[in-house]
């Protein structure tokens, strides 16, 4: 499996948030991720819809949209019309997962679940076949900036292993506390799509050598696709 990296913009400078992620594409960076936070389903609150819209009018990059929201089903079209690629809901949000994660495929995008450190991959037992990426949060959602936990990455050893068994295709992400030191560490355990805010977006002078750094210990194909 194609190993990925996924930049999160929760760590740029939102004041030059354009020509921050121009920064990371000339660096290689073919994939963003967005945090979308509502204050209630964690501590936090982000950003929505415009700033999704205003980006993509100027990048073709994959846009990786992470809902850290309650009931994440109420937003699925209106950040598909925004322009997303892709959106992750967690498990602990949806009442009817099965029903949002079809919601999400209906309006033509990828379709991706993301774990708490606390909670188990066996919840997630009956939707594995439906699911494009599992996202295995190696910290507590809300912010950037945190260590990695490290117990989460024997769960994303664990999902290998059973991804491998069941004969199924979908990547699994890893998000929270990625650097260039641990990353090699994290796809020896299986993971393939990496999201990193600070290690990319700081120091913010450095977003294109700090892309570039990642891809080349993660051997991400340099001439790679725009979207898969
Ligand atoms: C955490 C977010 C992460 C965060 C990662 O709630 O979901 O995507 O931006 O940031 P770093 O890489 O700084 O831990
Ligand atoms: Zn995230």
């Amino acid at each position: 499996m194609e190993n990925h990296l996924s930049p999160s913009i929760l760590a740029a400078d939102f004041g030059n948030l354009s020509q921050n992620l121009q920064a990371a594409e000339e660096g290689g960076a073919r994939y963003f991720h967005f945090d979308i936070m509502d204050g209630s389903f964690v501590p936090n609150i982000s950003f929505g819809m415009p700033v999704i819209h205003s980006l993509r009018k100027n990048s073709k990059a994959f846009f990786d949209v992470h809902m850290m929201v309650d009931d994440p089903d109420r937003y699925v079209q209106a950040v598909a019309d925004a322009g997303a690629d892709g959106i992750t809901v967690h498990q602990e949000a949806c009442t009817h997962l099965d029903r949002t994660l079809n919601h999400i495929h209906e309006c033509g995008l990828k379709a991706g679940v993301a774990l708490n450190p606390a909670t188990p991959i066996s919840t997630l037992s009956c939707v594995l076949p439906l699911v494009d990426l599992v996202l295995i949060m190696s910290v507590n959602p809300g912010f950037g900036g945190q260590k990695l936990i490290p117990y989460t990455l024997d769960k994303i050893r664990a999902l290998r292993d059973y991804r491998e068994n069941a004969k199924l295709h979908f990547s699994i992400g890893i998000d929270g506390g990625a650097t260039t030191e641990n990353v090699q560490e994290i796809i020896d355990c299986g993971a393939n799509f990496i999201i990193a805010g600070s290690a990319v977006f700081r120091p913010n002078d450095q977003i294109a050598a700090n892309v570039k750094a990642f891809r080349k210990i993660m051997g991400e194909n340099p001439e790679g696709e725009n979207k898969s």
